[in-house]
This record gives C-alpha cells, structure tokens and sequence, in this order.
C-alpha cells in the first residue's frame, strides 16, 4: 500500500518518495530537491506548480467516460499523490463531490470487486477474533483521530452490500479531509466485514469479502465489543463513527456505545441535524414558525428517526410538552402510519405511534393529516409520485418536500417531478444532486440535503476541543449553524442549504459551534483559545505542498 509511514518519520527518497502518496509531489519538485533526493531522471524535466498539476486532472478527469470511470480515476490519484488528490476535490468541490461520494459512490461500491485495485484503509473480519488489536496496529500511520466504520449492511439504500460498502468509510473521510479540513494522517475507514446476507453477492467471482451468511446476535455483539475495545487501547480518544449499519444493530450500537467512548451514528445523528437544519432554512422561506408545522415522514429508520427525535428536541426547546412537540410528527414505514394500534413496532418507533386509525396507503396519509413537511428516507423509488405530491399541494402554498434516499435511483421524486407536480409550489431538496429546473419561466435551484454538511465540521469540532463524547447539544448546535450559513441569495434561489462550494466554510462554522458546546458541557479536554473560531480554522489542514516537510 503506497500509505508508508508519513513522510516526517523518515527520510524517503527516489522511487519510494514518489510511490508514498502522503509525501509525494510528482511533477511538483524542484530542480534542487530532485538532486538533494534522487529523483533526477524519475521524473519527466517540466517542474509544475500545484495549480498546474489540478489542471491536468481536471481536463483528465472531464474526458473520462463515465462517472465510475471518474471515480476510480480520482481513486487512484489519491493512492499516488495525496495533496494533489485533496487540492482537486477541494478546487472543484461541485464537481468532484458527486464523484467520490453520493451518488457514484453507490455503484463504485455495487461494483467495488470488480474495478478493486489497490487497497486502502483496514479490514476487520469475522475471522480476526481475539486478534483485532493486531490488526488495528497494521495500519502503518499512528497520528489517526478519526475512523469512519462499516459493516456493509446497509449502504446508502442498496441493502447489504457486504465487504463492498468500504467505498462509504472512504468516501466520509475524503469529506472529513476535503471540507472538514482534518489532515489526511488523522482517517482511517475500516470495514468491518461480518460476511453478507447477500447471496448473490456470495456467489459474485469478484467478490472479495468473506463468502460467510453474516454474524449474528451474541457472536456479532460480541466482535463488536473486542472491535471497540480494540480501537480504544490503539487509538485512545480516537472519535468513531459508525455508519450504514442496518437498523437491525445501528439504534443498539449507539446506545451501547455513546456513553462509553467518543462515537456518534452519521445516519441517526448526523442526519438528524441536516433534517433540522433544513426545516429551519425552510420556514425562513415560509416565513412560518416550527411549532405550526406538521410533519410527515415517509420512512420510519434510521434517518427518520433522528429528524424526529431532533425535531422533537426543538420544538421542546420552543416551549411545547414532549407529548405536544411529537404530535406535530408523524412517520410512516413500509407497513403504513406508525400508529398505537400497531403491534409490529420496534421500540424506537413506539414513541411516535399516535392514536389513529390505520393508514396502508401514503396518498391516504397525505390527504388525512394535510402535513406541510413531507420527508422522504424510505430507500423507496418514486414513493412521492404525482398524486401524493398533487394532494401535499393542495393544502400547504409552500410545502417543504426532501427526497433524502440515496443514491439518485432510490430518491422518493426527481427535482422535475416535486416541482412539476406542485405547480412550482414546493420547496425541495434531495439527498442526492440534481440540475436546476425551469418551468413556468422560473428557474428553482434544488438543495442537496445531505450529511456532508454536517459530520465534517462536527468531527473537526470534537477535534479541536478534544471532546470525549458527542451529545445531542452539539447535533443541535450543528444544525443551527447550517441552518445560519444559508444566504437570502440561496433563499431567494429556492435553496435551503448552502451550495456545496461553500462546505469548508459551513464546516468550520459547524466545528466552531459545536466546540463551544464541548467546552460549556465540560467534555472538552483541550486548551480554549481565546478566539475559537479563528483557531479552528487555522488548525484546518489546507492541501498544499507547503504543508508537508520541506522537500
Ligand atoms: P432504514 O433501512 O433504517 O429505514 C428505511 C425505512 O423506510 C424503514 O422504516 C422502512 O420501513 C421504510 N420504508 C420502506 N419502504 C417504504 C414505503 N414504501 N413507504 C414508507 N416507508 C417505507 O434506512 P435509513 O438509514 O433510514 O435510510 C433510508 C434512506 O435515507 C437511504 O436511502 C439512505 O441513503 C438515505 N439517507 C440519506 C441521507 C442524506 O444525507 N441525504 C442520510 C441518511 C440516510
């Protein structure tokens, strides 16, 4: 693997400088350090600035075929020359970032054994029992403060995708490092592959995880702890995240987990934050209040339930009862309404069963409740069809819809579609990107209501502070500084997030909030600058090769 050790722990030199990606910079080496480090004749004889260099990939990168192609392309740059790979996702984020994660990253993961070329990050396996402190210790950087970890049971909304969902923990930490401006040193992706429940995959030539039916109950906790475990004696403090477990595990983890260790789920937690975030942006629009909403959620799992829960969070803190706050939220799962009458609700939904009588169909529930929120994260295609979205129309002027399912083949509508079917009435925003669309004359820009708003600068905050566990408070504290970087111009657009160009600025907001909160909630173990936000951004790692040890 070209990630040797980091380039100040030892002096590289010729071919194997330039096969370590953390230390390599290609075309970019001087005349003088090529003689001082032996490189002459390694390299063709131009000397390229940084700026060229990006170029060069850009123009490669736009000739590529498809955006698989594309992904692997910017794959590989990351596993040669690391700076250069983060100066181009952070140059071109609109461009780059529907490349390395949502939505191609949804196929690049469906398709992960037959396009694999060089490996990066850890594999943990079912196999690796009693060992797995071992294994942690393979991993050949040890300044590591932040590890994203799946299990591939349920990626993005393609299912269980087994040892293929290492494209997720990757595709977070390229976010973490791009936007969060947390140093490429700091991530580990770890796939934790427990096998897969997905036979076809099993039965896949290329398929290169454990051809095993997938853990279960007492021997599935049971790895888990020893991985936790594992993490917190290698890498103390170490902020992990869990993410696309099913929902199976996902809700217990956390509980477990929380109070123990430094850790949060990005689809329960980080979701919830985007979700409120955006509301909140909404009725900036609507020029409504949050307790006069009624919300529907089509979905009833992990994303669902952590909007509704920090939702709920907020109305209480606008003053209503708990029992008042949850009437405004309603969710709907594939069985229908979650309602009291219903004996086949898991514990985390039970919260949120209201008295009334059942309801099978969406359109039926649309029509009954009349809700003025309609939130999509049911992995379901085409679930807001045009006579739900029609219905949603008739009773709210402004309706706010997010079509949050991910990728773009699973989104509940299409941008053309919410629009379209809500006469330009609709306030949306989807998980994945779409275009702008122009009907009627007007042209509606669609937000991308996605957690890359929130998890970079959150795990950037937790860094800064050297929190030692993440609370509810700080997701809060996200949510209102999302919400708070969205202009009157990306209102006026029709947008209620930020445009992604923007995402280093939003994270270093995002981290600044949620570091205050660790300080004032005393989880925090750093030093408190006098001017948080300015040392936030100062410690943001910028990719450039004035950054690494002097060549
Ligand atoms: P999950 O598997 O925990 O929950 C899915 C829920 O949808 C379940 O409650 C299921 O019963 C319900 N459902 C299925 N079919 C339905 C139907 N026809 N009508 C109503 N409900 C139905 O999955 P999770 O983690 O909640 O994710 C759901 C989707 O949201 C995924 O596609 C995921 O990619 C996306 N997501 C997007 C995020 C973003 O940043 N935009 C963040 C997190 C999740």
């Amino acid at each position: 693997m070209p990630d040797t050790p980091s380039p100040s722990k030892q002096r590289l030199a010729g071919l194997s400088l330039l096969r370590n990606a953390a230390a390599n910079r290609g075309t970019a080496f001087g005349l003088e350090a090529r003689a001082a480090l032996g490189l002459q004749g390694l390299l063709p004889p131009a000397v390229e600035t940084l700026p060229q260099q990006v170029a060069r990939v850009m123009d490669n990168l736009r000739r590529q075929a498809t955006d698989l192609d594309r992904h692997g392309y910017l794959s590989a740059l990351r596993e040669r020359n690391e700076t250069l790979f983060y100066r181009t996702v952070l140059d071109h984020l609109g461009e780059t970032l529907p490349l390395i994660y949502t939505p191609t990253v949804g196929q690049a993961c469906q398709e992960f054994g037959r396009h694999f070329q060089t490996p990066h990050g850890l594999y943990v396996t079912a196999s690796d029992r009693s060992r797995i402190r071992d294994v942690l210790r393979h991993w050949p950087r040890d300044q590591v403060r932040v590890i994203v970890v799946t299990d591939g049971s349920r990626i993005l909304g393609l299912g269980d995708l087994g040892a293929n969902g290492m494209g997720i923990p990757i595709g977070k930490l390229d976010l973490y490092v791009a936007c969060g401006g947390v140093p490429p040193a700091a991530c580990l992706p770890v796939m934790l592959d427990l096998g897969t429940d997905n036979a076809a995959l099993r039965d896949d030539p290329f398929y290169l995880g454990l051809r095993q039916p997938r853990l279960q109950g007492e021997a599935y906790d049971q790895l888990l702890a020893e991985f936790v475990a594992a993490v917190q004696e290698v890498f103390p403090g170490v902020l992990l995240q869990f993410e696309d477990f099913s929902n199976q595990h996902a809700f217990a983890l956390l509980q477990r987990y929380r109070q123990q260790l430094c850790c949060f789920n990005d689809d329960i937690q980080g979701t919830g934050a985007m979700g409120l975030a955006g509301l909140y942006a909404a009725l900036r629009l609507t020029g409504e209040q949050l307790t006069g909403q009624r919300i529907l959620f089509a979905g009833a799992g992990e994303a669902a339930l952590g909007m509704v829960n920090m939702v709920t969070a907020a109305l209480v803190a606008q003053g209503l009862s708990e029992g008042q706050a949850r009437s405004r939220c309603w969710l709907m799962d594939s069985k229908g309404l979650v309602v009291a009458s219903r004996h086949d609700l898991a514990e985390h939904k039970r919260a949120f069963a209201h008295e009334h009588p059942p309801v099978a169909e969406l359109l039926t529930a649309v029509a009954t409740l009349r809700p003025s929120m309609l939130i999509g994260a049911s992995g379901t295609p085409q679930l807001f069809n045009e006579p739900v979205l029609r219905e949603l129309a008739r009773h709210h002027a402004r309706p706010l819809v997010l079509a949050l399912s991910n990728p773009t083949s699973k989104a509940e509508c299409t941008a053309q579609q919410a629009y379209e079917w809500t006469d330009g009435q609709a306030i949306f925003a989807s998980g994945s990107p779409f275009p702008p669309v122009t009907r009627a004359g007007k042209t509606h820009v669609p937000g991308q209501s996605n957690n890359a708003y929130i998890f970079p600068g959150l795990g950037l905050g937790i860094l800064a502070s050297g929190a030692r566990r993440v609370s509810d408070a700080m997701f809060f504290a996200a949510a209102q500084a999302l919400a708070a970087q969205v202009t009157e111009t990306d209102l006026a657009n029709g947008q209620i997030f930020p445009g992604q160009e923007r995402l280093r600025d939003v994270a270093a907001a995002v981290a600044t909030r949620v570091a205050e909160v660790a300080f004032a909630e005393g989880v925090a173990t750093g030093p408190h600058p006098a001017d948080l936000g300015a040392a936030i951004r100062a410690m943001m790692y910028m990719p450039d090769y004035a950054s690494l040890p002097p060549a």
